[in-house]
């Protein structure tokens, strides 16, 4: 579905289900395509909402210099332009959970709770900026399939790189997909993001911390001091999961997902 921000600025989305706002937010370098275990899965209780992030999927750009924090003003920008009112419960994985934490920050009464995936608060160390420098060289010149192949031995676990290939085919699909400018402002944008572990403290939603077993990108000592550092913040582990745990194990995510929000009030 496509939805205009502005006079000149659209969003691209999918949506299923009717009642509270669960809104999904996606990894690099995807779109709202990852979350179809949970747009099918969570849809039977909750108006679910996955959008493509700024320069992803149909969704235009942004001119200047992009950031965590101007993406996540096109998510409250699409909750508006929605008319939705109401407080959502928003979850990012990875570079969704970096907008999810900037959204948290920038429009925190919009938000009845907060579910971070296979992610992390801190910003990116030295040796990580260089990485993400090559990355954009990568980005620039090839494009989002080498881009994919660079990534693709680390995004999923043992058990869903040996049993699942129609995994690692929909995440190629879905980085062909992005156009190359996309791709590189996401990059420039994850690189200079800002360290959100101070802020953590400050975090006053319930809040529910996901990492798969086996991530190796954000690994699960990273969501452990995360879920350490929120006030209240429960933590779950997917067992043999890697960093896509809601596409390698839907089952486990979803429940853990339907479960801390059952407990919401
Ligand atoms: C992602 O899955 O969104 C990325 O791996 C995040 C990152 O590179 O920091």
């Amino acid at each position: 579905m496509r939805l205009q921000l502005t006079a000149d600025r659209a969003m691209t989305y999918a949506q299923a289900g009717q009642g509270q706002p669960l809104v999904w937010l996606h990894g690099f370098p995807l779109c709202h395509e990852m979350w179809q275990p949970q747009i099918s899965g969570l849809s039977t209780h909750y108006r679910v909402l996955a959008p493509d992030l700024t320069g992803f999927g149909g969704t235009s750009g942004f001119p200047g210099t992009p950031s965590m924090s101007q993406m996540a003003d096109d998510v409250a920008a699409f909750l508006t332009a929605l008319k939705i009112t109401e407080p959502v419960i928003l979850g990012g994985l990875s570079m969704g959970g970096y907008v999810a934490l900037a959204f948290a920050r920038q429009h925190p009464t919009r938000l009845k709770a907060l579910i971070l995936a296979d992610t992390r608060a801190e910003p990116d160390s030295a040796e990580g900026k260089a990485n993400r420098d090559k990355m954009i060289a990568v980005a620039k010149d090839k494009g989002g399939e080498a881009v994919i192949e660079q990534m693709l031995p680390k995004l999923l676990g043992p058990v869903a790189a040996k049993e699942r290939p129609d995994l690692a085919a929909s995440m190629r699909r879905m980085a062909v997909g992005q156009s190359r400018e996309g791709i590189a402002n996401a990059v420039q944008a994850m690189r200079d993001r800002p360290d959100s572990a101070p802020g953590l403290a400050h975090i006053k939603l319930p809040t529910l911390v996901l990492v798969g077993s086996d991530d190796q990108i954000t690994p699960l000592a990273a969501s452990q001091s995360m879920a350490q550092a929120i006030p209240g913040a429960k933590l779950v582990t997917i067992p043999q999961a890697g960093h896509m745990s809601n596409q390698e194990q839907p089952d486990a995510f979803n429940t853990a997902v339907r479960e801390f929000l059952q407990g919401l009030k």
